[in-house]
């Protein structure tokens, strides 16, 4: 059987005055292609509407946004526009931007904007010369592609654009240099040529032409000839130990490419310890540990054995763990009435362990003029008795050397009868002996209790 339900409730929320909000904000690194217009972002919502500003910044030092004609600030939004024509350059608006945007109750901040342009620089003009080497010993070609922005990808081709296959022996490592283990008289067939892979663009360096000498003229025929066999030793890294700094979160890549003939297989294991299961992988025929999110317990020291069947060697690697600030606990907006208490708790951990520092509204908070009931506590901040007027936005940035983290919360003092926030006169068609969920969402200062009751039709 079907039964009607009917929800009588009024609501009209637009009347609640509130502190503004970030909701939208370009990313703290933020790398745009010089062909297209730069578009900044920071999105406000709040009552009355925030209005933006970008006091700070590149932008703002030189121009006057409402004076320069590439830049327009989009109506009702802080997201800055800004357009070239060509051979206009784009480069002149690099820098750190930060968006402010108020109201009467207070001022909330983006993070910093980081703006750069991207770059796909050309490789400096060389013609690599013919590499001299002898059959059976090891070899690098050095990549070493042009410092782009975001760093480019490489891979090796050669110059007819094929690609170099690769194996245990040879084989492309994490600076893109190509490694020979040993190198065989066939490797003299192909040109090996390095590409970078830019966001936009590849470009491709000059082929190196291997001249590889055999050994044929002292032995009895080429067939029988002899490449002579070598110890395993290290191409990278060098030595017998290193060390390596990852953070949190982020993927740990160690490798351990080594010359020999037979060409030697490399294994790894973590002195006191297993490799970390499901988050460690092998890669490149074994050259690379890949360990996905590191966490704390993945520091340790590293060890890889190159092996072949004239003997073995080791490189170990320490590896520590250090982290960028992350939450614990992050602000949230508090929402009180006149004579109530409360608090902001902001708290985050990293390696070194992060620093806090608050703002109200864009200030900092032991600067600016002290409030009457409010108590800076470390982490905390806590509110006794709270007035109209004390509304605000309050900023709170973690930070260590690795980054930081910036959180906005209001504290909204609001005096408030309650109301109701969901559609009026709603009916809802529920089935006999089924569950089923009435949603009553309403809103006040002092939050309201609720209570339910069913009506007489
Ligand atoms: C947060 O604090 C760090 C360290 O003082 C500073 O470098 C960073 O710019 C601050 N972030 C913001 C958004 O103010
Ligand atoms: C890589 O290591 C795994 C396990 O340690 C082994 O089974 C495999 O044969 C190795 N592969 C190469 C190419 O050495
Ligand atoms: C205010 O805070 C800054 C940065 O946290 C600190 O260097 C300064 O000593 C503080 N000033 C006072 C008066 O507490
Ligand atoms: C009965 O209730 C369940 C759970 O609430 C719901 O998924 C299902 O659609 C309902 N059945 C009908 C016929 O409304």
């Amino acid at each position: 059987m079907l039964l009607h339900v009917l929800i009588v409730v009024g609501a009209d929320v637009s009347t609640v005055r509130q502190p503004p909000t970030i909701v939208k904000q370009s990313v703290k690194d933020y790398i745009v292609d010089p062909r297209d217009n730069i578009l900044i972002e920071c999105e406000a919502k709040g009552n009355p509407q925030p209005t933006h500003s970008f006091p700070w910044g590149r932008l703002t030092e030189f121009f006057n946004i409402g004076k320069d004609p590439r830049v327009n600030m989009r109506k009702r939004s802080g997201t800055l526009d800004i357009s070239f024509r060509s051979g206009e350059r784009p480069e002149d608006y690099e820098g750190v931007y930060q968006c402010f945007a108020s109201n009467d109750l207070g001022v909330a901040l983006s993070h910093k904007i980081q703006l750069h342009v991207s770059k796909a620089p050309l490789w400096p003009k060389e013609q690599p010369k013919p590499v001299p080497v002898t059959e059976g010993s090891s070899l690098v070609l050095p990549c070493n592609p042009p410092p782009g922005l975001p760093p480019p990808t490489t891979f090796w081709m050669s110059s007819t654009m094929t690609s170099i296959e690769q194996d245990q022996r040879v084989s492309m490592g994490l600076n893109g240099d190509l490694y020979f283990s040993h190198v065989l008289s066939r490797d003299a067939q192909t040109d090996y040529s390095c590409n970078a892979r830019f966001l936009f663009t590849i470009q491709q360096k000059n082929p190196f032409t291997l001249r590889v000498q055999t050994s044929e003229y002292n032995c009895i025929s080429i067939y029988s000839r002899t490449i002579p066999e070598s110890t395993p030793s290290f191409l990278s890294p060098l030595g017998t130990e290193s060390s390596k700094t990852v953070l949190r979160d982020q993927q740990l890549l160690l490798e351990c490419i080594a010359a020999g003939r037979p060409t030697p297989t490399i294994s790894w294991f973590k002195k006191g310890g297993e490799l970390p299961e499901n988050k460690a992988t092998l890669e490149n025929f074994n050259k690379t540990l890949r360990v996905s999110s590191v966490s704390e317990e993945d520091a340790g020291e590293y060890v890889c054995m190159a092996t072949n069947r004239l003997g073995s060697i080791r490189h170990a690697i320490s590896v520590h763990v250090k982290a960028a600030p992350y939450w614990l606990d992050k602000p949230t907006n508090l929402v009180l009435a006149p004579d109530e208490n409360g608090r902001l708790v902001c708290r985050a951990n990293g390696n070194p362990k992060p620093t806090i520092q608050w703002l109200v509204n864009g200030q900092p908070l032991n600067s600016s003029l002290p409030s009457h009931g409010r108590q800076l506590l470390g982490d905390t901040i806590l509110f006794r008795s709270v007035q109209m007027g004390s509304s605000a936005v309050y900023q709170c940035n973690a930070s260590n050397q690795h980054g930081y983290l910036l959180a906005n919360a209001f504290l909204n003092v609001l005096d408030m009868p309650p109301r109701m926030l969901g559609p009026k006169n709603q009916v809802i068609k529920v089935i006999e002996n089924n569950r089923t969920f009435l949603d009553c969402p309403f809103f006040g200062s002092p939050l309201p209790d609720l209570r339910w009751s069913a009506c007489p039709e």
